[in-house]
């Protein structure tokens, strides 16, 4: 595998996944029971906007860099720009949180992180970023196999964050596709979420059209574009697809989503979409 994330951390595709990946984490953490965040795909937890990868592509100027520099925050954007903030306390950005940091930012002492990531380089710096937080457990392993094997967590509520690298996208909408399934035959109850490229809208439709056979009853579905999607050879957009979201989560989307596509996509051609494959309707 080529893939590093540290070439694209908080680009635009960052900031869409982790902004709602906070806003599921907050709406999870409004009841007192301890949860389990599962994060199949976790990468290194912390990336260093300086490092060369990073500079390389300066993919993070057109994702965080536009809200870091923003004269006023968009209200429903707050949330997720305060977070990043935290990483950055000398008021410069040059840390951007992974999903493990910012997940061990939104949680609380009483609950759990199971982290896998296959890479030895980027577990073991995972390892290092939240030693010293008792609730991340990391594990070194195939995401897919641990969500398998670890399924359903003992706090019987949570979420499992499946956020792949996409280097082969038919292979990696097929591997969500068979790991949802999987994951529903263990834990039905478990709240999904699967983060996925947009190049051409033709490409993602055979997905959503299985997420929308079952077996989940409720599947909700955010992108952002910020390129028209016609065209299969860039990055135009991405998505993330919740199976049993947390109550009103589409009401929560449907004021994030316009904002994000307002900071992050200036270009004519973007958009925001949010739909229901299954269950209830906006
Ligand atoms: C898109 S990055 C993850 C980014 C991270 N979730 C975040 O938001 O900060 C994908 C990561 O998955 C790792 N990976 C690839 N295949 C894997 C697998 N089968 N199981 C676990 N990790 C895998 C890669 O090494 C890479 O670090």
């Amino acid at each position: 595998m080529n893939y590093r994330h540290a070439f694209h951390a908080g680009n635009f595709a960052d900031v869409f996944k982790h902004a709602l990946l906070l806003a599921l984490l907050d709406a999870l953490t409004a009841k007192a029971k301890p949860l389990c965040y599962f994060d199949t795909h976790a990468g290194r937890g912390c990336y260093a906007l300086d490092d060369v990868e990073a500079q390389k592509t300066g993919e993070w100027r057109d994702g965080i860099g536009r809200l870091w520099d923003a004269a006023e925050i968009p209200a429903p954007l707050r949330r997720y720009v305060e977070a990043i903030r935290a990483c950055n306390p000398h008021a410069t950005l040059r840390t951007y949180p992974g999903s493990p940091l910012l997940a061990a930012h939104a949680l609380r002492a009483t609950d759990r992180m199971v982290l896998c990531e296959t890479q030895e380089a980027e577990a073991i710096a995972l390892r290092a970023c939240l030693r010293d937080d008792a609730r991340a457990h990391v594990h070194q392993r195939d995401g897919y196999a641990a969500l398998h094997a670890l399924l359903p967590p003992v706090e019987r509520r949570g979420l499992v964050l499946i956020d792949p690298p996409f280097e082969v996208p038919d292979n990696d909408f097929a591997s969500i596709e068979a790991a949802l399934g999987q994951a529903h035959a263990r834990w039905p109850a478990g709240v999904y979420a699967a983060w996925y490229p947009i190049k051409s809208h033709r490409a993602v439709v055979p997905f959503h059209r299985h997420l929308a056979q079952g077996p989940f009853d409720k599947v909700l579905v955010a992108e952002l574009l910020v390129h028209p999607d016609d065209s299969p050879l860039r990055l135009n957009g991405c998505g993330m697809l919740v199976a049993n979201p947390p109550w009103r989560f589409d009401a929560a989307l449907a004021g994030l989503l316009p904002a994000l596509r307002d900071a992050l996509a200036p270009a004519p051609g973007a958009a925001q979409r949010l739909h229901w494959l299954r269950g209830e309707r906006t």
